[in-house]
């Protein structure tokens, strides 16, 4: 094994999202991986990226990237599904370091419907892409999409307070129609909609099954620290650091109803 490997197997995983979204990504990360240290980057002072133009996603996620290069990070987790779509291609061409991002659970739930129509929903920017675009066209010809901009949900889960007669109205506007459609299946296509999924459970009940890519993608991050030997060999408790561009209040309210231990919020952000 080359030195190099050697040193990077105990830097941590960098993780990063528009907000607090990508934490559903991370706590899959946190399960398969529970030796490794990670970074989580909240871009919350230039949330949400989902109706922001591909220039300035891709600006974003740029500045991300460098703050987690200087922190040492061994590997970037694209935690986003709108960032992935607009930014990964062009973060992998400019950057020596491996990077994983979402991808639309499209596949899985085409395989899977009973009823051949399954509802997808994203952000605009995921919507729009051309990665998604070409992950329909790839693995659901012959099943029927709705495909639904959730609107105020990056927010309402920024907020933290989804729990609410608010938040459940907003929810069952978007759901509600595709239960209507005969979806049997519901792809959560960015990564905030999985701290809704209790919500989204209770309204479409046995009508539909939810599915949350997270897992997949962490299972992915497993296998690329694997493939290149760069899997912690640390048998110490690992250390979560978190950061953000904007206020830290959401992403503190998530990590400890995570129950992440031991954390820390190093400074106020990032810069
Ligand atoms: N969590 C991000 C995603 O998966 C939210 C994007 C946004 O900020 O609009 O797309």
């Amino acid at each position: 094994m080359s030195l190099e490997n050697s040193e990077k197997q105990n830097t941590p995983i960098g993780i990063f999202d528009s907000g607090v979204g990508g934490l559903s990504v991370w706590r899959e990360i946190r399960r398969i991986l529970p030796h490794e240290n990670t970074i989580y980057f909240a871009d919350s002072a230039n949330c949400p990226y989902g109706p922001q133009p591909t220039a300035s996603i891709i600006a974003h996620s740029e500045k991300v990237v460098n703050f987690l290069l200087e922190k040492k990070c061994k590997l970037i987790v694209v935690a986003c599904n709108t960032a992935t779509s607009a930014a990964i291609k062009y973060l992998r061409e400019k950057y020596p370091i491996q990077f994983v991002g979402m991808e639309p659970a499209i596949k899985p739930a085409a395989l899977s419907t009973q009823t051949g129509k399954i509802g997808v929903l994203a952000t605009e920017g995921t919507i729009k892409g051309q990665h998604f675009i070409n992950t329909k066209e790839k693995f659901a010809r012959g099943v029927e999409v709705l495909e639904t901009i959730g609107t105020g949900l990056v927010e309402l889960v920024e907020s933290g307070e989804w729990n609410t007669e608010k938040g459940n109205k907003l929810v069952g506007s978007y759901v509600n129609p595709m239960i209507d459609f005969g979806a049997d299946r519901i792809v959560l296509g960015c990564t905030h909609y999985p701290f809704l999924k209790e919500l989204i459970a209770e309204i479409v009940g046995e009508k539909a099954k939810i599915l949350n890519p997270a897992p997949a993608v962490a299972k992915r991050v497993h296998s690329v620290l694997k493939e290149q030997n760069i899997l912690s060999r640390a048998y110490t408790k690992p250390s979560h650091e978190f950061y953000g561009s904007g206020s830290l209040e959401s992403l503190k309210k998530l990590v400890s109803l995570l129950e992440i231990e031991p954390f820390s919020f190093p400074n106020k952000n990032g810069n």
